[in-house]
């Protein structure tokens, strides 16, 4: 049994993410697209606070469209929080506060964040003490993307992007992001994919690329060097993506002429994220873009995954 067994409360950080390559290959028959991906957890963190109580509940604060996150079954940590105790037997509840500050439905992971987040909360809280190899398999069930907010760092992703193996990366990429005030639904960034692909004649199931992660976007990671990082940077949900937001390819444009190196749409989107060659050009093409209205974030990565923090 962990020492925070019987805690009055538990606090885990866990980060967002950007997937720095993504292709997808065709749909399974189980509704998920085959995946060869490289994330990215960026220091733009949900903070999750586990507390004892009788029932399952969660709060939410922290951002603006606060009536979009559900409260109820359909909230990703309240999901992790009873698929945990139903794997560890717990009798009992927990409370928990959710601290938001990766964008809702935004392509960072913050739903996944919330999940990865709360069963490590869970875990400490109820003394379950379970091994990362059972942690991750847990995650896996919840989402695609929850077990990499638990590993966190530079990681390659396959299967549903679940499948994860770790990347080296050298030194600290800058990355400005510019989130959307409305979010995009993954499910339909995927679904207009589909359809694009079958309007250029290419079938569902036949993948348009060979699902690897090419060599020169780990040469990149492995260097450090973020201009060679900004010549891989590549999103197959880019397309679908600026399908559905069209005015995305300007904030793109923006950032670039600003200073960034490249621009790329966060997983399924609408975040953008400009990567820049230092901090300062970074702190530059921010000021430059709040001009233009838009309320960019400085970021950097990688950074650690789920962490119990205080
Ligand atoms: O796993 P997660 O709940 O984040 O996925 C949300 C939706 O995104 C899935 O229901 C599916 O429609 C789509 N998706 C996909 N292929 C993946 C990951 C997600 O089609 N590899």
């Amino acid at each position: 049994m962990s020492h925070a067994a019987f805690a009055d409360s538990v606090h885990v950080r866990a980060p967002g993410k950007i997937n720095v390559f993504l292709g997808v290959g065709g749909r399974h028959d189980d509704g998920y697209h085959a995946l060869a991906t490289v994330f990215q957890a960026v220091s733009l963190y949900e903070d999750v606070i586990a507390r004892p109580a009788d029932d399952f509940s969660v709060t939410v604060s922290g951002v603006e469209d606060i009536d979009s996150v559900p409260l109820d079954d359909r909230n990703l940590a309240m999901r992790a929080a009873k698929l945990l105790a139903v794997a560890v037997d717990h009798r009992g509840g927990v409370a928990l506060e959710i601290r938001k500050n990766v964008p809702v439905a935004g392509g960072m992971g913050g739903g996944s964040a919330d999940a990865a987040a709360a069963l490590v909360a869970c875990d400490a809280l109820w003394g379950t003490g379970l091994s990362q190899t059972r942690l991750h398999d847990l995650a896996a069930r919840l989402g695609a993307d929850v077990p990499f907010a638990l590993h966190g760092g530079t990681a390659v992703g396959t299967g549903r992007g679940d499948q994860l193996n770790p990347a080296l990366a050298r030194g600290r990429f800058d990355w400005i992001l510019v989130p959307s005030e409305q979010g995009l639904s993954t499910p339909v960034v995927y679904e207009r994919l589909d359809l694009l692909r079958e309007e250029e004649g290419a079938l569902a199931d036949d993948p348009p690329l060979s699902l690897d992660v090419p060599i020169p976007v780990l040469q990149a990671l492995r260097s450090g060097e973020p201009v060679q990082l900004a010549e891989t940077l590549f999103n197959d949900l880019q397309a679908a993506a600026l399908h559905e937001r069209p005015d995305l390819a300007e904030t793109i444009r923006q950032g670039v002429a600003a200073g960034a190196l490249q621009g790329i749409v966060s997983g399924s989107g609408p975040t953008v994220a400009l990567l820049c060659p230092d901090p300062e050009t970074a702190q530059d093409v921010q000021s430059s873009l709040r001009e233009t209205g838009l309320d960019p974030l400085h970021v950097h990565g990688p950074v650690p995954g789920a962490r119990i923090i205080g």
